[in-house]
């Protein structure tokens, strides 16, 4: 009977424990699974980016490898207001979308 009350215990720890750790995410923009490379990422690269990222060297921002690999610093330049340079700047529905896109699309 005690190793039952013992089982019950453990599983009731790990249900709070497993709890806590997911609500921990919530602060960060969830992703997105209707969001794809072809339909929503790729456009807003062409938009405001492939015109000078394109792939002659530097930042490439045309295929979705490219695009991967560089989207944490795009998403920073963004946010830092440095990328695109002019005045072309990213609207705040498409920095939302390149955040919260499931990059496995
Ligand atoms: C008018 C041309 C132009 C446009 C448009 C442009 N960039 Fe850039 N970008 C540059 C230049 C020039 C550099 C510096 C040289 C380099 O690394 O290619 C640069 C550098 C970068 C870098 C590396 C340096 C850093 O700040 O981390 C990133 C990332 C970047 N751009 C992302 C973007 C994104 C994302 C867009 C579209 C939202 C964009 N750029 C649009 C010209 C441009």
């Amino acid at each position: 009977m005690k190793k039952v009350f013992f089982f019950a215990i453990t599983l009731f720890c790990f249900a709070i424990f497993y709890s806590c750790s997911k609500d921990s995410g919530t602060t960060t923009t969830p992703v997105d699974p209707g969001l794809t490379y072809a339909k929503d990422i790729a456009p807003i690269m062409s938009s405001y980016c492939t015109s000078c990222h394109g792939s002659s060297g530097g930042v490439n921002l045309s295929t979705k490898a490219t695009v991967i690999s560089n989207l944490t610093a795009s998403i920073n330049a963004i946010q830092r207001g440095s990328m695109p340079p002019g005045s072309n700047k990213v609207s705040a529905a498409d920095l939302t979308k390149l955040k919260s896109w499931d990059r496995v699309q």
